[in-house]
């Protein structure tokens, strides 16, 4: 199982699309494979390795591909399987690999395996999911769906209910059948063979659900589970697999990105995107941003993970507001804060992901309610409007964490619909992308993108940036984010002022005979840090 080389993607960055808002090819108003295709010299210029793709499978799309009704084939939306194995091999002859979402905590209602599970309780299929008897008449729990309402849903036919942690479209498949787990191992082995470099692995600490007992995340037989999967799968190819967690703590963390390889490559934590979440409530209740939260999270995952375990980095996602309207400034220093952001960000230990746009310093929206297309938001809105929210404070919850501000069209050039679309796109394009858009960054030394293009190169060239041990500096300070990383080659500092207000950062000596390899400034070099200024500096030893 170890491997004695040092796998390929601990030094690698992996750029993740959102494929029905990258780039539409067919004048449909939504992206698809083919453009994709046809924007592989714009990620091949941007130096990533690899490409996560979130999901194109065949899907009603009830929640934009997430609720899978064939594994096998791409939704007519994106192309075709064709277009799918010309991507792998096109991406491929640049040296970028791709990476499939894989959704195994549930599927569509409309997958075959379902539409027979509910056919009846003698159905070879019915036990392909979870369902329970109603406790007289009334529904099995009061467990609720992550997009609302109740997690059971009634069928007539079975005379049950069958459980969904996520919509009514989205059934839970049924882990504990080895049935199940045989031809999602199958699956996976087909996707192998086509080429893919690898896996996300969506909700994948919700698998071990025990809804009598009220256990959504890490069920007690989580890991054995995980451990099966990635010996019948991932363990015969050279992949990286990244699984979500939400509710990973390093210990959890430590076990699956284990150095054996016994379960994935990596996990997705999001401790440090919770913090703008009163603790105890949802997404939408909001709380104030705490830095010193901020510094004392990361701190620990780049510590605990140190030497027996793998850190996946990240800022922003589909599922997230844009990074730089959160922690940044989107309005007079949005090109300062979103490149001090990935300065912070790139030079710590694990695997970075830049997500679309991202790399642009692409904002949040504030649509009126009925431009907003998630059903997540759209379900919330409707939740709390009924339970006597004002629609104004429903909406403040919206703009700083509706799933939609990550998910409006890329914006490549000032072109009308920002040259995504030839049509109507799905969603409306951000209006500011005639400030904003790709073309006008990409020859621009000083832009946001040529910053991510230097960090990217900067991993590949100095190992420090894979193997360096992380030290937190000015650990007290309210306003500065620095720290080391040092290996037996280099020593690497990052310095970073979070804030608008001037820092005075007291660690000069600190850079002392060091070479200054990137500033989100020009003549950086003073102990006074301006807004939001970044500094990353290095010293061979
Ligand atoms: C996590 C995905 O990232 C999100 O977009 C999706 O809605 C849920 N899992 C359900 O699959």
């Amino acid at each position: 199982m170890t491997k004695n080389r040092e796998p390929w993607w601990k030094k690698s960055v992996i750029y993740q699309i959102y494929p029905r808002s990258f780039q539409d090819s067919n004048g449909d108003g939504i992206g698809d494979i083919r453009g994709i295709i046809n924007r592989l010299d714009y990620l091949e210029d941007l130096g990533i390795d690899a490409v996560w793709l979130s999901p194109v499978y065949r899907s009603p799309q009830d929640d934009n591909g997430y609720d899978i009704s064939d594994y096998r084939d791409i939704d007519p939306m994106f192309g075709t399987l064709g277009d799918m194995e010309e991507l792998i091999e096109k991406a491929k002859q640049r040296g970028i690999r791709i990476i499939m979402d894989l959704v195994l905590n549930h599927t569509s209602d409309e997958h075959p395996w379902f539409q027979e599970a509910k056919k009846g309780r003698d159905n070879p299929f019915h036990d392909y999911y979870v369902w329970r008897d109603g406790v007289e008449g009334e529904l099995p729990n009061d467990m609720r769906a992550c997009f609302g309402g109740s997690a059971w849903q009634w069928v007539p036919e079975t005379g049950r209910y069958y459980f969904h942690q996520f919509s009514v479209k989205q059934p839970d498949l049924n882990w504990e059948n080895p049935k199940v787990r045989r031809e999602i191992y199958d699956m996976i082995l087909w996707w192998m063979d086509k080429g893919v470099g690898g896996f996300r692995l969506d909700v994948i600490d919700q698998i071990a659900k025990e809804p009598d007992r009220k256990i959504t995340s890490n069920g007690p037989r989580l890991h054995e589970f995980i451990q099966e999967l990635s010996r019948e799968t991932f363990q015969k190819g050279d992949l990286i697999t990244v699984g979500e967690t939400w509710g990973a703590s390093p210990q959890i963390a430590r076990k699956y990105s284990n150095p054996d390889g016994s379960e994935f490559s990596m996990v997705f934590q999001f401790e440090h995107m919770e913090l703008d979440q009163q603790a105890g409530g949802q997404k939408w209740d909001l709380e104030q941003l705490s830095f010193r939260r901020l510094k004392e999270v990361l701190n620990k995952w780049q510590t605990e993970l140190y030497g027996c375990g793998w850190n996946s980095l990240f800022w922003d996602n589909h599922d997230l507001p844009r990074i730089v309207s959160r922690w940044g400034n989107d309005g007079r220093y949005r090109a300062e804060s979103a490149k001090m952001l990935a300065i912070l960000l790139h030079g710590m230990q694990g695997t970075p992901y830049i997500y679309q746009g991202e790399e642009l310093g692409m904002t949040n929206i504030r649509y009126e309610i009925g431009e907003y297309r998630d059903i997540e938001t759209l379900h919330m809105y409707q939740e709390r409007l009924e339970k006597g929210y004002p629609p104004e404070e429903i909406m403040k919850s919206i703009y700083a964490k509706s799933r939609d501000n990550a998910r409006t069209p890329m914006q490549w050039s000032r072109e009308a619909q920002a040259g995504f679309t030839k049509g109507i796109p799905w969603m409306k394009v951000n209006p500011n992308y005639r400030e904003i858009y790709a073309e006008d960054q990409i020859n621009d030394p000083d832009s946001i993108y040529s910053c991510y293009k230097y960090l990217v190169n900067l991993r590949k060239e100095y190992s420090v940036f894979a193997d360096g041990r992380f030290f937190m500096l000015a650990e007290d300070s309210e306003q500065i984010f620095a720290y080391v990383r040092e290996d037996e080659k280099h020593r690497l500092l990052v310095v970073c002022n979070f804030f608008e207000e001037q820092a005075d950062c007291g660690l000069q000596a600190e850079w002392e005979g060091m070479e200054l390899v990137i500033s989100n400034y020009k003549d950086a070099g003073g102990e006074m840090l301006r807004p939001y200024e970044a500094r990353m500096y290095l010293a061979r030893k």
